[in-house]
């Protein structure tokens, strides 16, 4: 790509959204205190036998007086573990959605860790040779970990593993080897689930993950407890990693529609043509749906480009238009030499239809149950940008003031991750170039530069991570795939004599 150091600006750290830091630390530490709760009723359960010390000295009050300390005690680690994480950690988010969701996880897995150890500790062929303890390398926390490394991203997942950690050592009382041996095996299982578009990679991300839950549950075990238990404790690592995938698969499905999430699976799934509104999208607006796979290849390249994730920027894409459905004769690109409606319309009617788009879009994403990643990109694919063409036609209501340019513009939010931002590059280009009547590549190029930069300049891209590094290289592949659709035809003689 050419010509774009005009663009040239820091890029800005994300705005924090939603309410004030007063009221996040209050939204904070309700939800630490509702989440805690359901834990004090765990160890009200269990009271007893997790702390028998604490029970012999409290006696028969134990339960409540222990029950209601714990409640304290968990909400003030929850409340501060996640908001020092939500202030200070980039993409770690406060949001009520995540916060249930990961302490439903924590809670599954509290539940999973009391059954893998009671239930083991009650078979009789097992319990002769093994040790109780061992069977605490069986939780399976490395299973939970991918699953919220897949959903919502590393950072949470690390966050998660340590959590998660000292809650469920607690269900193995609370030994050093146990929650040694959790942090441990978390941590590599979230390592290994970085990319996951289907199920062979998650069953991979077990396998991987099986050696070093194996290795270091026998080192846990031969350094804390000396040799006794070290071939159990390697087998029963072995099968935590093993089984992680196939948990992870099973856990996944249920938190996607549970909780709004959408997963690379997820998204290889709703790519397929056969999904409603892809096929409506093919039949009623073909123009539109052309526009999409084409925006959809040219994001996947700028993903590609730069490491963002090619699988949600390709099927965003894919569905970044979709309010357009019910309105196609409205969007130039099934108009295919038809007379323009717009031409009969008044400029701000047009820009009211046209606006409209977005916000359907958003609409039809949720009956559809898209999940929360597409959704929030087909919001933010045009951000608070003009309406270049209706602006024009409007000027002189403009300067009448009987119109004003705010009217023109999109209601945003502007993109917020890289991947929104590369759907709305790649979607300005794709209508830019579509226009031009000559795309010879060195057109395309100057063409798609303008675009990135005029983006650029506007402001469009001051909410996301993406640097100017990210944005070269972004238009640069942008260009490159365009000029290769555009000029790719070759126009052969008329004898007929060069084709292939
Ligand atoms: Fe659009
Ligand atoms: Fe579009």
């Amino acid at each position: 790509m050419s010509g774009s150091k005009s663009a040239i600006r820091s890029s800005s750290r994300p705005p924090e959204n939603g309410a004030s830091p007063r009221g996040r630390y209050w939204r904070l530490l309700a939800l630490s205190l509702g989440s805690a709760a359901v834990f004090a009723v765990l160890f009200y359960l269990w009271g007893r036998e997790l702390f028998p010390r604490a029970a012999g000295r409290w006696g028969r009050t134990f339960p409540f007086v222990g029950a209601v300390a714990l409640t304290l005690a968990v909400a003030l680690f929850l409340s501060e573990w996640f908001g020092f994480a939500g202030r200070e950690v980039r993409k770690v988010r406060l949001a009520a959605r995540d916060f249930f969701f990961l302490c439903s996880l924590a809670l599954l897995l509290f539940f999973a860790a009391k059954a893998v150890i009671d239930l083991l500790a009650e078979i009789p062929a097992l319990g002769g040779g093994v040790p109780t303890r061992v069977y605490a390398y069986l939780i399976p926390l490395p299973a939970f970990a991918m699953v919220v490394r897949v959903l919502i991203n590393s950072e949470t997942s690390i966050l998660f593993t340590v959590a998660a950690s000292v809650l469920s050592a607690a269900a193995a009382s609370g030994s050093w080897p146990a929650l040694l041996f959790l942090l441990l095996s978390g941590t590599a299982g979230a390592a290994r689930a970085r990319r996951v578009p289907d199920r062979y990679r998650m069953l991979m991300a077990g396998v991987q993950t099986a050696p070093v839950c194996a290795i270091a549950a026998a080192a846990l075990e031969f350094s804390f407890h000396g040799g006794g238990g070290v071939l159990w404790a390697g087998i029963f690592g072995a099968v935590n990693g093993l089984l992680s995938g196939p948990i992870a698969l099973a856990v996944m499905p249920v938190a996607e529609s549970a909780f709004g999430y959408a997963s690379d699976i997820r998204l290889m799934e709703l790519s397929g043509t056969g999904h409603p509104l892809l096929s409506r999208l093919m039949m009623e607006t073909p123009g539109t749906f052309h526009h999409s796979v084409v925006v959809g290849t040219l994001a996947e390249a700028g993903a590609l480009a730069i490491g963002a994730n090619p699988v949600l920027c390709r099927v965003a894409a894919l569905y970044h238009d979709i309010g357009k459905l019910g309105k196609a004769q409205y969007f130039s690109e099934n108009q295919a030499g038809a007379a323009n409606v717009h031409d009969a319309m008044s400029p701000g009617l047009s820009c009211t239809v046209i606006l409209s788009h977005v916000k359907e879009g958003v609409r039809m994403a949720g009956e559809f149950r898209l999940g929360d990643r597409i959704t929030e990109i087909i919001a933010q694919h045009h951000g608070t940008s003009l309406l270049y063409c209706f602006l024009d036609k409007a000027r002189p209501m403009i300067q009448d003031r009987k119109a004003s340019e705010q009217m023109f513009r999109y209601p945003g939010p502007k993109p917020k991750t890289r991947e929104a931002a590369i759907v709305m590059l790649a979607d300005a280009a794709e209508a830019s170039v579509r226009s031009l009547d000559h795309p010879t590549p060195r057109v395309v190029d100057e063409t798609v530069t303008g675009i990135v930069n005029r983006i650029y300049l506007d402001g469009q891209l001051n909410e996301c991570d993406l640097t100017l590094r990210d944005l070269h290289a972004v238009g640069r592949a942008i260009s490159q795939v365009l000029a290769a659709i555009a000029h790719g035809r070759v126009d052969y003689p008329e004898t007929g004599k060069g084709g292939v």
